[in-house]
């Protein structure tokens, strides 16, 4: 995906749509672009392969476009790639455009129009879309703009502007996500509200096929059939510091540290006498009660959420949950229906192959519950049961704090699910959720032990590889600890079930491979020993995460993370620190961009 600014207004629109995109660059950082109308009402373009820095270069060797209205773009390549040439905005003719998704028919288009002698200068899907406005192009933008987007299949948000209709923005979405911003004699169109937020507090969100137009008199929406409706202004409910680094090198150590919070404002508003109450999110004991199974649907961290909520579901409630990648799920024909639950974890609430996997368990009769920390989103929206997980705005693309939270909803379902099926009694629930409750405390205070993790991390930094090994929860554990270290450190690893190694991969092991035991499962803990020392004696360089009190022979750990004494089944919400601390070290010792890690997007709204 990829990060959209449009604004209409009475400041220096270049350095509006400039200020925007450095707020959405978590989005996508390919390349970035502009096109503002000068004061001589021509579209003047600026765009530049690589971080927004470089086009903020560019322009201040070029000459930075001045006037009061335009588009911005940060790219996060999916058709040509990140160059000049494929940097937007794209401009056909008479129309320039910026664009995140994807147009899944443009090589038809394509064709279509070359036939008729347009030509093309990039790759990229987007000049197609960008091209066929300008042939479809009559006079009227509403028009076109309705008239096009009948031939458009896939994903758009498109910012859009006509050379013969100055300092007017026009925006249209269908699965992308896309706010028109309200402000004070100015307006601005965005992909996610932090862009807009030094401005306004005031939106729209736009449906599928909606047309915004902004003018210097204010904004206007259209449905698809080019007529005027009106619409909801929401407030954003978060602060502009909410988005800042707070003093923190990367945001994401801030949001490691805003753990503790985050989970206190996810769950103490869910808790009413010492129970699970998650009525505000349409969710009943007589709700759950019917559910004859679970999936639990999603990607990449959310998913590993997912797997942990699988465990303790299964464990307290006894009733089966499968874990599916949804870009699995919606293509494996999955046997779903009447009587499931299909949950979709989803921090952004715009993840494609998520918000693909929802659709289709509606389709099949399931019903469907969101766990979702973006407010307003598309899968928020489209659920049939929600819940809002109070994370706050996630900014660095390796996602901590809304793992976190999504984990700790996972808990308090898991909690009200064995209570529905009388699997526990209130007063076992209530010991749940006061151990629940008792998290953010804990993590507080392992947060204030980094020095380890910096020092285990220091010890990874040469690793070509390494294995992340565990039982049960500590197994579902491991995968979130080994993302995290592979998409912010780049080191290659694997999470690997320990008990499964000696079936092949144990192989890998080598003379100083690191490798990370996470040993939290008193019940599993001595089999988990046995499979340490197996890859101890084959010469690995073991790193354990492990309760404090245990102490480890020579010939098992070289390195130990002590953990304070907590219950087997809330082990997760305090394991996984020194996991993400490990990794965001580790990252910061190979001197990444740890909040914009290469190659990747803070939500992936593209298939
Ligand atoms: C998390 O560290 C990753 N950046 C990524 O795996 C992410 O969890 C995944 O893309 C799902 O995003 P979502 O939660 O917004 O749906
Ligand atoms: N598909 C378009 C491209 O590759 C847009 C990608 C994005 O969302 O940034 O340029």
């Amino acid at each position: 995906m990829c990060g959209i600014v449009g604004y209409v207004g009475h400041r220096d629109c270049t350095d509006v749509l400039i200020n925007g995109l450095s707020k959405l660059e978590y989005r996508g950082y390919d390349s970035a672009g502009i096109a503002v109308f000068n004061h001589n009402q021509k579209i003047h373009v600026a765009k530049s392969k690589g971080r927004l820095q470089n086009l903020i270069d560019r322009m201040n060797q070029d000459g930075k476009p001045t006037g009061c209205a335009g588009i911005g773009h940060t790219r996060w390549a999916t058709h040509g790639e990140p160059s000049d040439i494929n940097s937007h905005p794209h401009s056909g003719g008479r129309v320039t455009i910026v664009h995140n998704g994807i147009i899944e028919n443009y090589k038809e288009i394509k064709d279509y129009l070359a036939d008729k002698g347009v030509t093309f200068s990039s790759d990229t899907d987007t000049e197609v879309a960008a091209k066929l406005l300008d042939y479809n192009y009559n006079g009227s933008p509403i028009e076109t703009i309705t008239e096009t987007i009948r031939d458009l299949e896939g994903s758009y948000a498109l910012g859009i502007i006509f050379a013969d209709h100055p300092n007017v923005v026009y925006a249209v979405r269908k699965e992308s996500p896309l706010i028109v911003g309200v402000g004070e004699n100015e307006s601005f169109i965005a992909s996610d509200v932090p862009a807009v937020l030094d401005y306004t507090k005031d939106y729209y969100l736009l449906e599928h096929e909606e047309i915004a137009v902004l003018t210097e008199s204010g904004v206007q929406i259209y449905d698809s059939f080019g007529r005027k409706i009106q619409k909801e202004l929401k407030t954003a409910d978060w602060d502009v510091e909410a988005i800042g680094k707070g003093g923190y090198e990367h945001f994401m150590l801030k949001e490691i540290h805003e753990q503790p919070t985050a989970i206190r404002n996810t769950i103490m508003p869910r808790i009413k006498d010492g129970l699970p109450n998650l009525e505000e999110c349409g969710i009943t004991l007589d709700t759950l009660r019917n559910f004859r199974q679970i999936f639990i649907v999603a990607c990449g961290t959310a998913m590993h959420a997912g797997m942990v909520g699988k465990y303790v579901i299964e464990k307290i409630a006894r009733v089966p949950v499968i874990v599916d990648i949804a870009s699995e799920f919606r293509y494996r024909n999955p046997i779903v229906g009447e009587g499931d639950l299909v949950i979709i974890i989803s921090q952004s609430g715009e993840t494609a192959d998520s918000k693909a996997a929802m659709h289709l368990a509606k389709k099949m009769g399931a019903k469907t519950l969101a766990i979702v920390n973006a407010m307003g989103s598309s899968i928020a929206r489209e659920a049939d049961m929600l819940i809002y997980t109070h994370a706050g705005p996630e900014i660095a693309v390796a996602s901590t704090k809304a793992y976190m939270v999504q984990i700790a909803v996972m808990y308090l379902f898991a909690f009200e699910m064995a209570l529905a099926v009388g699997k526990i009694d209130e007063d076992e629930c209530r010991r749940l959720v006061a151990m629940l409750e008792e998290t953010p405390e804990m993590i507080e205070r392992l947060l204030e032990k980094k020095e380890m993790t910096q020092y285990i991390a220091s010890s990874l930094i040469t690793a070509d590889s390494l294995l992340y090994i565990g039982r049960g929860l500590d197994y579902a554990l491991s995968m979130e600890g080994s993302l995290k270290l592979k998409e912010i450190s780049y080191i290659h690893s694997e999470s690997y079930a320990a008990g499964e190694l000696k079936h092949g991969t144990i192989s890998l092991i080598h003379d100083g491979m690191p490798v990370i035991a996470v040993a939290t499962q008193k019940e599993l803990f001595d089999k988990t020993v046995s499979n340490i020392q197996e890859v101890k004696s084959r010469g690995a360089k073991v790193i354990l995460i492990c309760r404090d009190s245990y102490e480890p022979e020579t010939n098992t750990a070289d390195l130990k993370f002590g953990l304070p004494e907590f219950d087997d089944l809330l082990m997760p919400m305090i394991a996984v620190v020194p996991l993400q601390l490990i990794a965001y070290y580790t990252s910061v010792h190979k001197g990444n961009d740890v909040d914009k890690p290469r190659n990747l997007a803070k939500s992936v709204t593209v298939e």
